[in-house]
């Protein structure tokens, strides 16, 4: 007898078989389109090299690059954000090479975009791969972030990027107002029709970003950068944050790092349910699934994040594991 068992509170009845267990999902399904994969891009064309903390993962040069997204592209690859790694060009205190002619990003967008016609060109933009300090902004004379001088930097390698072919300027240095300094420059040269601006709006000061700044060497030299990045645990600025880079013209928005920050994630959603949201799903957090028991366990545990990003809210994801989940999509892994 279920004398006490009222129907309302019978739930497996409705989840017992696999497609109905789909029925109960709303918004989680990963296909290309929601995956971004960042690449590091070498000024050598023809260098590879692996990245030590991060298992699979390789720092390439245009040619070699090139043969790498070859593949990618045909198992349904749809974009890519491009971060680039000087060694031989000079950093300095404004980080001039971050938009010299001979700047790899510069260099590679031609290149690339001749090659995979289809294939969405994101950038990031921020001066901290070129200069001395290893900021991501100018520094005044006592070491404090000047803000006309680093808006107007980032701005200037932002149109850079836009004028070689990026289709997104994607800023992640944090700098107060440098989406409308970005927008006003991409105005001013008319671009605003064919650049977008994805806003790592929402950039926490975490310590999960530890292999990407030594494959990126973008470590700062003294200092941290708590003062431009957000305070792990506040969703107020995170929710100030975005909705000043919305008023600002940001087309994308962004919460960074992913997994540990699902509710600003839903929180950005419900704010701005009509701007698509990405996740970055930062190198920490690559090195913590990627070094976990065998591959079949990585599998299940990296579909299962990705699910609950998309839960959460996150529209795209930014990932290392692009060329896995586009095997796996794929049913060849
Ligand atoms: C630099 C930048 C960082 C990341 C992306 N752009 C590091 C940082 O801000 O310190 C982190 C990416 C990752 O950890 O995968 N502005
Ligand atoms: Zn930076």
């Amino acid at each position: 007898m279920s004398l006490f068992l009222s129907p309302d509170h019978v739930l497996q009845g409705g989840y017992f078989h696999a497609t109905l267990r789909k029925l109960q999902e709303r918004n989680t399904t990963i296909e290309p389109h929601n995956i971004m994969y960042p690449v590091f891009l070498l000024e050598n064309d023809d260098a590879v090299q692996p990245v030590a903390s991060m298992p699979n993962v390789h720092r390439y040069g245009t040619n070699q690059l090139i043969i790498a997204l070859r593949e990618l592209v045909a198992n349904g690859l749809k974009s890519i954000l491009i971060f680039g790694i000087v060694e031989n060009l000079e950093k300095n205190a404004i980080g001039s090479s971050a938009d010299v002619s001979e700047n790899p990003v510069i260099r590679a967008l031609p290149r690339l975009k001749q090659a995979f016609p289809e294939l969405l060109l994101a950038c990031d933009v921020c001066l901290c791969p070129y200069t001395s300090h290893g900021h991501c902004g100018v520094l005044t004379p006592s070491g404090a972030i000047d803000h006309a001088a680093s808006t107007k930097r980032i701005a200037e390698v932002a149109l850079a990027y836009a004028k070689a072919g990026a289709d997104v300027i994607a800023p992640s240095d944090m700098m107060d107002n440098r989406i409308k300094a970005i927008k006003d420059a991409l105005v001013a040269h008319k671009l605003q029709n064919q650049v977008s601006v994805l806003s790592y709006s929402c950039k926490f000061a975490s310590s999960m970003y530890g292999p990407f700044r030594d494959t990126m060497k973008s470590s700062p030299m003294e200092g941290d950068r708590k003062c431009y990045q957000l305070p792990p645990g506040s969703a107020g600025l995170a929710a100030r944050a975005a909705a000043r880079d919305v008023a600002e013209g940001a087309d994308f928005l962004m919460v960074k790092p992913g997994l540990p920050y699902l509710d600003i994630v839903r929180q950005t959603k419900d704010m701005f349910p009509h701007h698509p949201l990405f996740i970055y799903q930062v190198s920490g957090e690559y090195a913590m699934i990627a070094r976990n028991g065998d591959s079949e366990e990585v599998k299940t545990i990296l579909m299962e994040t990705l699910t609950c990003m998309r839960r959460a809210g996150a529209d795209c994801i930014i990932t290392y594991f692009a060329p896995l989940i586009l095997n796996i999509i794929a049913n060849k892994e």
